[in-house]
């Protein structure tokens, strides 16, 4: 255990945590995807794919835990190596060292991630802590993206989380030790596939439920 401790104490440790909750995140967001998918198919298509997961019951809400905590460890492990990272380099570089093959991803990754951070508060306040009573989570949904606004709140979020996963997706397998010269080239391409259709596949949600 005193191992385990010590480890998660170095730098090492907390970008292992980060790779760990960060490739439970790609999983939660291809299955999250998944079931939005089925708004294209409608309300019926919809409610009865978010009936059958709230039938899960106990089983939902050990998995939203699981979820929470795993977002915990994330954000403050990203907090802290972000806060040890500007100690050690207090002052900026005087050359632009994005120069250097860095990506929008890369050098934006503590930025778009506090606004991730943001979005899914604004997130649950509009679909998960709302009261489901009067309406189908259907017309939850689709009244939210009626509003212009919210239409485009949400696909600039959307923009963000694949900018986001571009470079968190292949970090991840660099730090669990997958960055062997021969795979990483088609780790950065997947990489970047899976940020496209997140992107994609999300960002199209609100305009076409919002023109319904
Ligand atoms: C257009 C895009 C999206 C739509 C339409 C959407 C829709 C929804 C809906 C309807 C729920 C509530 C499910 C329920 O309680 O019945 C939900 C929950 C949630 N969403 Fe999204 N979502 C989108 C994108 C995202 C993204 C990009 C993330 C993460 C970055 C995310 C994270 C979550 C989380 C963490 C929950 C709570 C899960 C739970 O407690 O079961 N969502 N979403």
């Amino acid at each position: 255990m005193d191992w385990v401790i010590r480890t998660l104490g170095t730098a090492v440790g907390k970008k292992l945590l980060m790779a760990v909750t960060g490739l439970s995140f790609c999983g939660f967001l291809g299955a999250h995807l998944a079931g939005n998918l089925t708004l294209y198919g409608g309300a019926d298509a919809f409610n009865s794919y978010a009936a059958h997961l709230h039938s899960l019951g106990p089983l939902l809400t050990v998995a939203e835990l699981g979820l929470l905590a795993l977002f915990v460890v994330h954000v403050v492990t990203g907090l802290v190596l972000f806060l040890q990272n500007l100690k050690a380099r207090p002052q900026r570089y005087a050359v632009d060292r994005s120069a250097g093959g860095r990506t929008l991803g890369s050098r934006t990754m503590p930025y778009t991630g506090a606004l991730i951070f943001l979005f899914i508060i604004y997130h649950l306040m509009n679909f998960h802590f709302v009261d489901k009573s009067h309406a189908t989570i259907f017309a939850i949904v689709a009244g939210t993206f009626a509003n212009p606004v919210q239409m485009a709140l949400y696909i600039t979020a959307m923009v963000v989380v694949a900018v986001h996963v571009s470079h968190g997706f292949w970090s991840l397998f660099q730090t669990l030790g997958a960055n062997h010269p021969k795979y990483m080239p088609a780790i950065k391409i997947l990489g970047l596939l899976f940020a496209l259709v997140v992107g994609v596949g999300f960002g199209f949600i609100p305009i076409y439920v919002g023109m319904l």
